[in-house]
């Protein structure tokens, strides 16, 4: 059995070959319509979400599956003082796959050692957050047709933005590909990440000046400030307004530079962007539902009887 934990947990091949089964999806829905009769998806969301859960509940409604689940810890035997490991194996006795987001970073790897179905790590505190880099992959191999040979710049909360951080794990798998992190001094990225970086010599850079790197830029991914991971609430006043992409800014930037955002946006994506052809944050939504559905499908063992080669 399989779990997804970490972007890591596929090679560069199985990804390549999840995101050409999300592409199929993309283009012909109805072949899968029926791949997961039968089969329940659990939600466990112990921390708030809109996109990521709803994103997994149409994925599996779109395969023909059904789904059940919780949205908050409050509303969970969590409340109760219940163990992730309790839940997980109750949850084995519901559902064929749950995908589990969480404030605290391991949890969905605790879950995963004690559980009989595949487990999906939605989110784990500041951690990671696979589905959504999935999502952010096949989004830019759509637009940009590779995800080799390009700067990606990435901006706002870089300290604890778990899309960032495994968007950089997954990224630094493919050739020649420069990161630019910009951020305030207090979000720069972890020193962990930062000396995996270097230690494996990868190109990088940081700075606290979008406007200076923008026209280098093929992808721009920027962030929300993780207000719920501050201790401070003065402290996340101070800079939750650091980068705003403005119009003028974007004009900086080559005519194919992409604006990713995992969402949900607050104000560092001035509206006024939204109709501009370079801004691809709605369409990582839709790929997402694409992403969830070809996941589901490999977690459980059905890809198989879909070759798309
Ligand atoms: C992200 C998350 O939860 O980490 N949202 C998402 O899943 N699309 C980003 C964020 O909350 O800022």
């Amino acid at each position: 059995m399989r779990h997804l934990l970490s972007p890591l947990d596929f090679s560069v091949e199985e990804v390549d070959h999840m995101l050409r089964l999300a592409s199929d999806i993309s283009e012909n829905p109805d072949k899968y319509s029926h791949v997961c009769d039968g089969k329940k998806l659990a939600t466990l969301f112990y921390e708030p979400s809109t996109r990521t859960r709803l994103s997994f509940e149409a994925a599996m409604l779109n395969l023909g599956g059904k789904t059940l689940g919780f949205q908050s810890a409050q509303s969970s035997s969590a409340s109760k003082g219940e163990s992730v490991a309790d839940t997980i194996r109750v949850i084995s006795c519901y559902a064929d796959i749950a995908a589990m987001r969480h404030p605290k970073e391991g949890a969905p790897a605790v879950a995963a050692s004690f559980s009989n179905i595949p487990v999906i790590n939605a989110g784990d505190g500041g951690h990671n957050h696979p589905t959504q880099t999935f999502t952010d992959l096949l989004t830019i191999k759509k637009l940009k047709g590779r995800l080799d040979n390009m700067t990606i710049g990435l901006c706002g909360d870089l300290k604890f933005g778990r899309t960032v951080h495994s968007l950089v794990n997954a990224m630094k798998r493919y050739k020649n590909v420069k990161f630019i992190f910009i951020s305030p001094v207090e979000l720069k990225i972890p020193q962990y990440l930062r000396e995996e970086l270097t230690n494996e010599n990868y190109d990088f850079v940081e700075t606290n000046t979008l406007e200076d790197v923008m026209p280098e830029l093929d992808i721009l991914y920027m962030t929300r400030v993780q207000q719920e991971r501050f201790f401070n609430e003065a402290d996340y006043i101070r800079l939750k307004d650091s980068f705003i992409l403005t119009e003028s800014k974007l004009a900086l930037a080559k005519d194919d530079c992409y604006v990713l955002h995992p969402l949900p946006r607050v104000n560092e994506i001035s509206v006024e962007i939204d109709n501009d052809p370079r801004a691809a944050y709605f369409k990582q939504v839709q790929n997402g539902v694409y992403v969830r559905m070809a996941l589901i499908m490999i977690l459980l063992g059905l890809d198989k009887e879909f070759p798309i080669d």
